[in-house]
């Protein structure tokens, strides 16, 4: 009798899912299949890395996306939307107008984001998978992308503001769907928890010109679940005063995309056609209303690190990022690695330490491990690395910290460091980031040993040593899903 009772259960799931492929799937996590808006919200922080200096934390970063999702007649969807995102002193939390550049020395004037249009067309859903893989807590899509394209601000005109004739970022979004949410119900809407990292060159604003070195922002983002009601007090006080379009998603599909790029090159422009300076340092209002910025880990999540040994398993890709070069995809990553976590004296930070085996997958097949492995750039073939991870990384305080996500019922933890050699030497480098999502749920249970969690490990570094890439310029990109 219950045997037969679970299977019309089945069979009522299977009718249920079946409603939706798998493009209709995504954007209900990623907006709404009804046309109305919805809100991405962002918070995180960025750093900087100069050659041989290492990681540095520069901002909080705090914003939105405000956007709603158009059927087409040949299935596609417009994404239309706009979004808007302040940078913040990583101490005292306040909206950063002027800027001391730690660099230059010299004050900078901060520009908001405020990229007005944000959209593209959806043809297909990202590639995703479960996470964990056998008992799904999230339908994961990754959506990553190496962007190469020429900079619209041009070194002939725009010196001070421009890297060089090139535009080149990173872009590494993981949306974490509700598994539940996504499969069992045929709500329009569903909950989802976002790991994003971008890496780029200098904003134009901190007028690094050619300075080596670059930014990299890491984030969580997630779908309101009340409109604009989430958005922080400050935040929608300078969107009410001066950026009221902000409120609304678009309803129709203008091109150009605007980044902070174009954004800032539209102002300079002005200026300079009014006679004024390029830079205009506004006089800001010193305020005494200091709330200390909190990088504190969640007590819970803190419980579960401490649980040894602390399992992952891991499924992602590598990339290539080349100066001026289409990105290739190199290899697939799948394995297992364990996680200790320990504090470090005296407000040291932590230490991180993954230790497991790591198969190099052939991204044509997508199950065959690499014995030699041809590498696309060099034509060479060679050894493929033994598949062992062994990493040990330092995090300090102010670069792993947890948020509480109230809209999504979880708890963010966010990681970011950075090995760096003497690169006179050509000694290695790597950047790293961990973003992991914890259901409450999950961590309410009574043995820290239950709980589960996945997220995103990113790796930007130098090119590996195997993969014998002598004087080619550029840096390998690598991402996981992990989850436990
Ligand atoms: C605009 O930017 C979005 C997000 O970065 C991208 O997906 C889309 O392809 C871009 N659209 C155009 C028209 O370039
Ligand atoms: C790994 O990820 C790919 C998508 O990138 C997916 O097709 C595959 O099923 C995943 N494998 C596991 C074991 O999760
Ligand atoms: C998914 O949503 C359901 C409620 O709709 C909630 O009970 C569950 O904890 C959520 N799962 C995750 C992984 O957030
Ligand atoms: C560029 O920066 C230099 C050095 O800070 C400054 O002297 C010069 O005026 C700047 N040029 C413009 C066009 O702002
Ligand atoms: C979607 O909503 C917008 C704004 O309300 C409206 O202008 C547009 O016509 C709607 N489109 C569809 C396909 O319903
Ligand atoms: C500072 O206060 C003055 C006078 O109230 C105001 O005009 C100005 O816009 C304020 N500046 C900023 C950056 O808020
Ligand atoms: C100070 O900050 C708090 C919390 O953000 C806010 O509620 C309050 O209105 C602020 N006070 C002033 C004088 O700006
Ligand atoms: C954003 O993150 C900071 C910690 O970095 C936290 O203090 C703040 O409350 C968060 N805000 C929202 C809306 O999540
Ligand atoms: C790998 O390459 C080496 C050297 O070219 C060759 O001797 C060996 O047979 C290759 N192994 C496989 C499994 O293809
Ligand atoms: C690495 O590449 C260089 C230049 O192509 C070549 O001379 C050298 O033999 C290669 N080294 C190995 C270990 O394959």
């Amino acid at each position: 009798m219950k045997k037969v009772i679970w299977l019309t259960l089945v069979a009522w799931v299977a009718t249920v899912t079946a409603e939706f492929n798998d493009l209709e799937n995504f954007i209900r996590v990623a907006g709404t299949l009804d046309n109305t808006s919805t809100i991405g919200y962002i918070n995180g922080s960025v750093f900087a890395r100069q050659p041989g200096v290492g990681l540095k934390k520069l901002f909080n970063f705090e914003g939105y996306n405000i956007g709603r999702k158009v059927k087409q007649s040949d299935g596609s969807f417009l994404s239309l939307s706009r979004e808007f995102c302040v940078y913040r002193n990583p101490i005292t939390s306040q909206i950063e107008q002027v800027w001391p550049n730690i660099w230059t020395n010299k004050p900078n004037e901060v520009f908001y984001v405020a990229n007005d249009p944000v959209n593209g067309i959806i043809g297909n859903a990202p590639s995703w998978q479960t996470a964990p893989h056998s008992r799904p807590l999230y339908q994961v899509y990754n959506a990553d992308y190496i962007l190469e394209y020429p900079n619209p601000l041009a070194p002939s005109s725009y010196a001070n503001y421009s890297a060089g004739s090139n535009y080149d970022a990173v872009e590494l979004f993981g949306y974490l769907a509700n598994y539940t949410q996504l499969s069992m119900t045929e709500s329009p809407s569903v909950e989802y928890i976002g790991t994003w990292v971008r890496r780029s060159q200098y904003l134009p604003w901190m007028e690094m010109s050619t300075k080596p070195g670059e930014l990299y922002f890491a984030s969580f983002y997630w779908k309101c679940t009340n409109g604009l009601s989430c958005v922080a007090d400050d935040i929608m006080k300078i969107i009410n005063e001066d950026y009221s379009k902000f409120k609304k998603a678009p309803s129709t599909f203008e091109k150009p995309n605007e980044t902070s790029w174009t954004v800032f090159k539209k102002v300079i422009d002005q200026r300079r056609q009014a006679g004024l300076p390029d830079i205009i340092i506004p006089q800001v209002n010193t305020s005494t209303n200091v709330t200390v910025m909190d990088t504190s880990l969640d007590a819970r999540v803190e419980k579960f690190l401490d649980v040894w040994p602390l399992s992952f398993s891991a499924n992602g890709s590598a990339w290539s990022e080349i100066p001026e070069k289409q990105s290739i995809r190199l290899f697939d990553i799948r394995g297992f690695f364990q996680l200790d976590f320990e504090r470090i004296p005296l407000d040291g930070g932590y230490r991180v330490q993954l230790d497991g085996n790591m198969q190099y997958i052939d991204t044509k097949t997508g199950h065959q491990i690499y014995r030699n492995y041809t590498n696309p750039i060099t034509g060479q073939t060679v050894p493929a690395p033994k598949p062992e991870l062994g990493v040990d990384y330092v995090f300090s305080k102010d670069s792993f910290y947890t948020i509480d996500i109230p809209d999504t019922e979880s708890i963010g933890l966010l990681g970011a460091q950075s090995l760096d050699g003497d690169q006179s030497n050509g000694d290695a480098w790597s950047v790293n980031f961990l973003e992991l999502a914890f259901p409450y749920s999950s961590l309410s249970g009574a043995s820290p040993t239950g709980a589960h969690c996945a997220g995103t490990f990113a790796t930007f570094s130098s090119w590996p040593t195997w993969m014998n890439m002598t004087d080619v310029p550029g840096n390998i990109v690598m991402k996981i899903t992990m989850s436990k």
